[in-house]
């Protein structure tokens, strides 16, 4: 187990070089897109922003009513092992570890209107933000903008639209596994996230359905149908979710404190008492990440077979601009600079691989 979790934490390192490096893997299939990740799908305030900072144990993301997530977030996790260390850092400012999680959320807005203006616009261009911790497991999620029926003031019509392809454009990988959010408080046979996750993975196999707000269901109706996987048949089991209510927020509830409010909410319930140690945040964070374990033990060959791709690929590029490498101070351009940095890859590629190697 200790040599997967070393495991999860390569693949962060090499989808996070990959993005640096714009993808650097020629024609096909790019490293980036064999490696899975998870990504989070659903309706406008289905509760994705909450069940993110759940499976994170940290409150951070910029939440509210209407469109807060106007760019995708690639948020990669990994546990720290000393029991104390926990910071987070952002790709577009290296090297800043924010201990303060109030200002990340600041920095996640920031950086989101630096790219869209104070506009409801969005963008395609991710946002890549590391949280280390000791309370998470290793895992790669990504929060999108959540699914709209209608423009607001402000949009373009054609947002409804933009958002669904930019999910799309995600959840359509076959490497992507889909957490499909739908609020227990509205009909899942019109939730936003099982159509698309239906439309992009008919057989369900990467789809993990997750049902919020059964505290908050209409008094005689429950989720039992969706849970116990009659009414809406995924692969994977559904699991149901307590978050924090708009009241506990504005109380500050923490998140232990939620966590546990959400445990005893599912062991003290008439209906779902039978489930309860299938339900819950901390049990779909542990569920995940054993899937994940057990998708990227699947893809090992393919991902070994990519990197030896990527080095034939990089040393044919040297042969090509040949090996010197010393840059001479007075010809220096920005395509001398890019070719130093490529001379690098081989190196990190080689690492990687021989990393690799030892799971085979
Ligand atoms: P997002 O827009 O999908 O990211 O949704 P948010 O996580 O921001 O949640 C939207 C609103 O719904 C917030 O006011 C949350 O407090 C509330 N909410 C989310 N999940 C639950 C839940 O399980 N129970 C209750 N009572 N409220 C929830
Ligand atoms: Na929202
Ligand atoms: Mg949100």
């Amino acid at each position: 187990m200790a040599t997967m979790k070393s495991l999860i934490g390569l693949i962060n390192k090499i989808q996070r070089a990959c993005t640096v490096l714009g993808d650097h893997g020629g024609e096909g299939m790019s490293l980036w897109e064999a490696l899975p990740t998870v990504a989070v799908v659903g309706g406008q305030s289905s509760g994705k922003s909450s069940v993110l900072e759940s499976v994170v144990g940290r409150d951070f993301l910029p939440r509210g009513s209407g469109i807060v997530t106007r760019r995708p977030l690639v948020l990669q996790l990994h546990k720290t092992e000393d029991g104390t260390t926990e910071y987070a850092e952002f790709l577009h400012a290296p090297r800043k570890k924010f201990t303060d999680f109030a200002a990340v959320r600041k920095e996640i807005e920031d950086e989101t209107d630096r790219m869209t203006g104070k506009s409801k616009a969005i963008s395609n261009i991710p946002i890549q933000l590391s949280i280390y911790s000791p309370n998470v497991v290793n895992l790669t999620l990504i929060d999108l903008p959540g699914l709209t029926k209608v423009a607001v003031e402000g949009q373009p019509e054609s947002i409804v639209a933009d958002i669904e392809n930019m999910v799309r454009s995600y959840v359509e990988k076959p490497n992507c596994i889909i957490l499909a959010i739908s609020p227990a408080n509205q009909d899942i046979a019109t939730s936003d996230a099982i159509k698309l996750a239906k439309e992009v993975d008919p057989t369900g196999e990467r789809t993990f359905g997750v049902a919020t707000k059964l505290d908050i269901m209409d008094k005689g109706t429950d989720c039992l149908d969706v849970l116990e996987g009659r009414a809406y048949r995924l692969q994977h089991p559904w699991v149901g979710i307590v978050n924090r209510s708009q009241a506990d927020i504005n109380k500050r509830v923490d998140m232990i404190a939620a966590r546990r409010k959400e445990r005893e909410y599912f062991e003290t319930s008439p209906e779902y008492g039978h489930l309860a140690s299938r339900m819950g945040s901390e049990y779909l964070a542990k569920l995940l990440s054993q899937h994940l374990e057990t998708v990227i033990r699947q893809k090992i060959p393919s991902i070994v077979a990519l990197i030896n791709k990527s080095i034939d690929e990089i040393n044919a590029e040297l042969d090509r601009i040949g090996r010197p490498i010393a840059v001479d101070s007075g010809s220096y351009y920005p395509e001398r600079l890019a070719k130093c940095y490529i001379l690098h890859m081989p190196g990190f590629f080689l690492t990687v691989w021989r990393f690799v190697c030892r799971f085979l």
